[in-house]
C-alpha cells in the first residue's frame, strides 16, 4: 500500500514539473507584440487618457458613439490616430481654436505614438 502512495506522489510531482516547465515555455514564446500592446494600453489609461478627456473630448466625443473613430478617449481610436494626434498637438493645430498644449502634454502624445509603433 505504501508503495502505491509513493508511486502516486511521484506521478503528482512529475505532473507539477511538467506544468511548470510548459508554462515557462509559454512565457518564452509570448510575442513582444503582446507586451507592447499592454504597455501602450497602460500608458494610455494611466497617463494620456486623462489629458484627452480634459482637452479633446469636448469636441471629439460629443454626441458620437464609442465607435466613432475620432473619439480618442477609446483606446482603439487613439491607437489608430496616435501619429496624427501627436502631429496635430505638436503643430498646435489641436486643440482647435485653443491654446497650444504645454510641452509636457505634447511629450505624452509623442510617447504614446512611440509605444503604439512598437506594437506592430
Ligand atoms: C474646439 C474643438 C476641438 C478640440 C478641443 C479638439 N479638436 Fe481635434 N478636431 C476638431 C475638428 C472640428 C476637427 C476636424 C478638422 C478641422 O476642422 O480642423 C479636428 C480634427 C482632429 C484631428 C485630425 C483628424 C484627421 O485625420 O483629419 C486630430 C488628430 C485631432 N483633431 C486631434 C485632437 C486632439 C489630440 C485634441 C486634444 C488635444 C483635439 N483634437 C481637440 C475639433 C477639436
Amino acid at each position: 500500500m505504501k508503495r502505491i502512495f509513493g508511486f502516486i506522489a511521484i506521478i503528482f510531482l512529475l505532473g507539477i514539473f511538467a506544468c511548470s516547465s510548459s508554462s515557462d515555455d509559454d512565457d518564452g514564446m509570448m510575442p513582444d507584440n503582446d507586451q507592447a500592446l499592454i504597455e501602450a494600453q497602460n500608458y494610455f489609461n494611466n497617463t494620456l487618457r486623462p489629458v484627452i478627456v480634459d482637452k479633446c473630448v469636448s469636441c471629439h466625443e460629443g454626441k458620437h458613439n464609442k465607435n466613432d473613430r475620432f473619439n480618442f478617449s477609446v483606446f482603439t481610436n487613439a491607437r489608430n490616430s496616435a501619429t496624427s494626434m501627436f502631429n496635430q498637438v505638436d503643430a498646435g493645430t489641436m486643440p482647435k481654436d485653443g491654446d497650444k498644449l504645454p510641452q509636457s502634454e505634447i511629450d505624452m502624445f509623442e510617447e504614446f505614438r512611440d509605444l503604439v509603433n512598437k506594437i506592430n
